[in-house]
């Protein structure tokens, strides 16, 4: 890794602690207020203040934000062992949700469903799922009109949900997507108050909230539940994740229970749809405010494929559209920060960390710093070099986090990103709606708060 300077950590006490330095709170919130009242300022305001490491507590409960891409790294990949999902993955609500499936689990039982799952994710099984990406893109703008104005988050999100599906379980949801789509969306509404007291009771109570999370989540649990019961019905081996994940057996021959099935699935449609739908909506979106890039974006596609729809093959030659891609999600990361626990005391850049202590990470603020990116608030998506990649330290740039617990659905992403760009690029432009005011919302992943009105525009 490249030497990089770290910025100092200012102690406002003594000029070496053996705790970080940190923000000290109010008495008994700590900084769970400030942060929740603007938690990307807060973020950048930390590390400005405080430098690479700092130390501050929500409630009794104590915390660390890492910034440097070797700190992020020695969580991540050298010592991995040490640190187990945040307590916000742990919560009542997130249990209910996705239970044990593969973001959640951890030690045996996480090994054995990311072993289990594996398959489904290798390269020749991913190049497999091109076609249905194309397909169902074309399915959506088939239904575009010149000169209608639309929501592209939604229609991203609506997109990214029946590819998952369909490609992971061989299910075309088309007839309910809709209402999939906006249960998912009312059950993850409350996420975005975590940490905060609103959330800790709401999670243990029987408020309306909670009330209204578990009616929803009983929804989508028949969905779910009547795939599962579809696919066992027929007894068919599709070949898809589903088949795996019920051809599946332990060393004593025990099967996967339906719950199990239930919360792989459930992690699949989660994981699976946002984020990926978040990347490309927030690509149209820079692509609308930079003109220069959209024109070299559809010389692109013109040269590479004329009136032809791309297919996997394309991949290697559609350079500056995945440059898009990686620029997007380096600017607006959909997960904006990652978090773990340390299960025994360990020591971070110097400082000792005790048991306990929750670990936060920010894509968000690591891949705007100015030590790693130069006009690090502008996209740029030519930057994205073989030589700069080589020359970025490793954890500068961590979309899909690291190490064992990295996102299975990296390389399906990546193809479903660049071949939804491409399809959609390759007919339309997509303008954005001069007055609609695009802001963020940070709640568990990084949203446009009123959607990404555009309209659109047949390419001559
Ligand atoms: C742009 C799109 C995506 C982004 C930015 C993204 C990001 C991430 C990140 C940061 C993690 C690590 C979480 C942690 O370490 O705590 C993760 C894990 C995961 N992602 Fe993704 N993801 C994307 C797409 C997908 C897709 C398409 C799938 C499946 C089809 C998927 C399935 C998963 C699963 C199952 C995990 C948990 C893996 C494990 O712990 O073994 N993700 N993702």
């Amino acid at each position: 890794m490249n030497e990089v300077t770290r910025f100092p950590t200012v102690s406002k006490t003594s000029a070496k602690a053996s705790r970080p330095p940190g923000p000290k709170g109010a008495p008994i919130m700590g900084v769970m207020r400030e942060f929740n009242r603007d938690q990307l300022g807060f973020i950048e305001r930390a590390q400005r203040e405080y430098g690479d490491i700092v130390w501050m507590r929500f409630l009794y409960v104590p915390a660390i934000f890492l910034y440097h891409p070797d700190d992020v790294e020695y969580v991540l990949v050298t010592n991995p062992k040490n640190f187990i999902k945040s307590m916000s993955l742990r919560s009542n609500f997130f249990q209910r949700l996705v239970g044990n499936g593969l973001l959640t689990s951890q030690g045996e039982e996480w090994k054995r469903a990311r072993r289990l799952s594996q398959p489904a994710f290798h390269r020749e099984r991913v190049a497999s799922y091109g076609d249905v990406m194309v397909d169902y893109t074309k399915r959506l703008t088939s239904k575009w009109r010149e000169g209608e104005t639309r929501d592209v988050h939604t229609d991203m999100m609506r997109l990214t949900l029946e590819i998952v599906v369909q490609c992971l379980f061989s299910a075309d949801v088309s007839h309910d997507v809709d209402a999939v789509g906006a249960t998912l969306k009312e059950l993850v509404r409350p996420f975005a108050a975590q940490a905060t007291l609103k959330w800790i009771l709401n999670n243990r109570l029987p408020t309306p909230t909670h009330l209204r999370f578990h009616r929803l989540a009983r929804k989508i649990d028949n969905v779910v539940y009547r795939i599962i019961a579809e696919r066992r019905a027929t007894g068919k081996d599709a070949g898809d994740l589903l088949s795996m994940l019920l051809a599946a057996r332990d060393e004593d021959g025990s099967q996967m229970s339906d719950r199990q099935l239930r919360d792989e699935v459930m992690t699949l449609f989660l994981a699976g749809h946002e984020t990926t739908a978040l990347t490309l909506a927030w690509a149209w979106y820079l692509l609308g405010t930079h003109p220069e890039a959209e024109r070299k974006f559809h010389a692109e596609l013109d040269q590479v494929l004329g009136d032809r729809a791309p297919t996997a093959a394309d991949l290697p030659r559609l350079k500056f559209t995945e440059q898009i891609a990686k620029e997007s999600m380096r600017l607006y990361p959909p997960a904006y920060g990652l978090g773990r626990e340390a299960i025994d005391d360990c020591e971070i850049g110097g400082y000792r960390v005790p048991a306990g202590t929750q670990v936060f990470m920010f894509q968000w603020a690591t891949q705007r710093d100015p030590r790693f990116y130069d006009e690090p608030l502008a996209f740029k998506p030519e930057r994205w070099t073989e030589d700069f990649v080589e020359r970025l330290p490793k954890y500068a740039y961590f979309p899909f986090g690291g190490g064992p617990r990295v996102c299975i659905g990296a390389s399906f992403a990546m193809m479903e990103i660049v071949l939804c760009l491409a399809t959609i690029g390759q007919q339309f432009r997509l303008e954005l709606v001069p007055d609609h005011p695009v802001s963020i919302f940070p709640a568990m992943s990084l949203r446009p708060k009123d959607g990404i009105k555009i309209v659109v525009k047949n390419r001559g």
